[in-house]
């Protein structure tokens, strides 16, 4: 299903941090949102999420941290029936499987609360947890940034592999074009609460048409970094 929402703003302390902007998504489509801190990414993508679930269409957000995601006090099992529950599904040992094969998880104990899980484990278990329900747009906020490269690019590698014969889009807000160039066919950058371009990703790194654009073309660095 094509994800359309249009007019989505945001307003705080009387300033306007998200001007009037419409996002459409194909289905199965890799998007990137790239700008610098403080542009209003992590605005445009809850203001994105609110729109949606208000329409009725199934969209799931992976934090930056599984912190965000995880209570210390729950165990992982906990945490995975909960999930569930709130998607109104039946336990289900095979999609459980599945989910736990694919983001390399399958190992882990459920009884234990997160931190008998690494923080890369931990992540991936977030990602599949949003899986669950088969969204039909998965929004990851600075997914990766909280994990080393190495583990940040596998755990990536797995979520392509899992998206690549799907239909879920993924929205993938971050500021590391080097990461975004890897993973999405477009780019769409933000400036000062607002899309200031939205084009391939091959046509913002060699041609970036503002400032926004050329300033993190500019300051990649994804040529060294694995993901
Ligand atoms: N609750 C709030 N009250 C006041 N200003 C806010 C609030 N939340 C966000 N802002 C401001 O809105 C702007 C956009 O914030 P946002 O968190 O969306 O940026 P971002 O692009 O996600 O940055 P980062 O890359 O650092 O995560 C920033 O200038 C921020 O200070
Ligand atoms: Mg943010």
């Amino acid at each position: 299903m094509t994800i359309t929402a249009t007019g989505l703003s945001a307003c705080r302390a009387g300033r306007a941090i998200l001007h009037p902007t419409d996002m459409q998504i194909g289905p199965g489509e890799c998007v990137g949102l790239v700008g610098s801190s403080g542009s209003g990414k992590s605005t445009l993508g809850h203001a994105l999420i609110d729109a949606l679930r208000a329409g009725g269409q199934s969209v799931a957000h992976v934090p930056q941290s599984p912190d965000e995601a995880l209570d210390p006090l729950r165990s992982m099992g906990f945490h995975w029936r909960e999930a569930e529950r709130a998607l109104s599904l039946a336990p289900d040992p095979d999609r459980q499987g599945a989910l736990f094969e694919a983001l390399h998880i399958a190992g882990g104990d459920l009884g234990t609360r997160p931190w008998g899980w690494s923080r890369g484990m931990q992540q991936r278990f977030v990602i599949a947890m949003a899986l669950i329900g088969t969204p039909d747009l998965l929004v990851m906020d600075e997914p990766t940034s909280a994990l080393d490269p190495v583990v940040a690019a596998d755990t990536m590698d797995l979520l392509d592999r899992y998206l690549a014969d799907r239909s879920t889009a993924l929205l993938l807000i971050t500021h590391d074009l080097g990461l975004a160039a890897r993973r999405v066919q477009r780019l769409m950058v933000m400036d000062a609460g607002r899309v200031v371009e939205d084009a391939p990703t091959a046509q913002v790194l060699s041609a970036p048409a503002t400032a926004a654009g050329r300033s993190l073309c500019a300051h990649r660095n994804w040529l060294e970094l694995p993901c």
